[in-house]
């Protein structure tokens, strides 16, 4: 039986890691965001399920200067966001109420308005249109704001948006995570992915103890407590790592404040934090970046060593994930037996961000 054991712990994730190992960091990162063409339909996986609301990560707040416009898409939609010149980042659905133009191609920033390519209207932060250059009269209905807001925050050195599917105004605020701003820790390392597939059931990973062995090859399954608290889940994992110092007790806290918003703090013998900014760009669709700040006097000796390669661990699992999420089909109601870990309660507890199922059994 114990030969049986090991041939099962040996050859799942050896099957995922054979293919990933053989390429080179080049070949890698293409990879991890190559298109996936020819999928089949979101309906078709399961996928065809709601948004859950929250704050979800725009981009990092470095790549929008005052004064710069840029598109988005996101949660199925084409969006545009710009900085004015006050500083303020500023988000509305990218289709111009004139005649439909993407401003977010060609729209540039008046002040703190963003002017459309078409005909120069002008826009506010709420999608008051406040300026036709060529008319006498503004039309009356385009001087009250956009049915459909982005209300916009900025923490931890990214802008976040808030989305809910009935333009519910935001229900908490976004948590600030103070090593992201503090100057004695390093800018973020950012690694990159498209993974096409579910938002929920990325996040349904991290409780998910047996697919560790399986997909990802540790050794044991991993033991954590969960903290489940209203918006927030927070797991704690206590981890022995082999060092060449022998082996070290370490601790991982990740903590989700609704779907859109986690971080994941490594310590022990070396600290990281890891924000990961993970938005649905389509139903099947979803824009990953790990970003990983670790404090700058520990970028030398042995906490380094650990540091490093605590980051190549958390990018190396997600390639392996990736292939699964990929091609897996998001299951209502999936059937799921002693030592799965805490998949139902964590189903429950994002039950709540889906306002269309409110009040729907599970
Ligand atoms: S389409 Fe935008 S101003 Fe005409
Ligand atoms: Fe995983």
């Amino acid at each position: 039986m114990a030969d049986d054991a090991t041939s099962v712990v040996m050859s799942s994730p050896v099957a995922v890691a054979q293919a990933l190992a053989g390429m080179s960091d080049e070949a890698r990162a293409s990879w991890r965001k190559a298109d996936m063409p020819g999928r089949p339909a979101p309906a078709e996986r399961g996928l065809d399920i709601p948004f859950p609301f929250g704050w979800f990560p725009a981009m990092l707040s470095a790549e929008l200067a005052p004064g710069e416009v840029k598109p988005l898409r996101y949660m199925g939609r084409d969006l545009v966001i710009w900085r004015g010149e006050d500083g303020r980042a500023r988000m509305l659905d990218a289709h111009c109420r004139h005649l439909g133009a993407h401003m977010g191609y060609g729209g540039r920033v008046a002040g703190d308005h963003l002017e459309c390519p078409f005909h120069a209207w002008r826009y506010d932060g709420e999608g008051v249109v406040c300026d036709v250059p060529y008319a006498e009269r503004i039309p009356p209905s385009l001087t009250r704001p956009c049915e459909r807001q982005w209300p916009l925050a900025e923490a931890n050195r990214m802008i976040w948006f808030w989305y809910h599917p009935e333009g519910v105004a935001p229900m908490w605020e976004v948590e600030a995570f103070p090593e992201a701003t503090d100057e004695a820790w390093t800018d973020y390392e950012i690694h990159e992915w498209r993974v096409y597939g579910s938002l929920q059931n990325m996040a349904e990973n991290a409780v998910d103890v047996a697919h560790f062995r399986y997909v990802h090859g540790t050794a044991t399954f991993p033991t954590s407590e969960m903290i489940w608290d209203g918006f927030r889940r927070t797991s704690v994992i206590l981890a022995e790592l082999e060092t060449p110092k022998g082996r070290v007790e370490s601790r991982i806290e990740a903590r989700m404040i609704g779907p859109g918003q986690s971080a994941t703090r490594f310590t022990g013998l070396a600290e990281t934090l890891l924000v990961a900014a993970v938005t649905p760009v389509e139903k099947d669709e979803v824009s990953v970046r790990f970003c990983f700040t670790q404090p700058k006097d520990q970028t030398e000796g042995l906490s380094a060593f650990v540091a490093r390669g605590f980051i190549a661990e958390v990018c190396r699992q997600l390639d392996q994930d990736k292939v699964i999420w990929d091609r897996q089909h998001y299951l209502p109601r999936p059937v799921v037996c002693d030592g799965d870990g805490p998949i139902l309660p964590f189903r429950q507890w994002y039950r709540q961000f889906y306002a269309e199922w409110a009040g729907t059994p599970a």
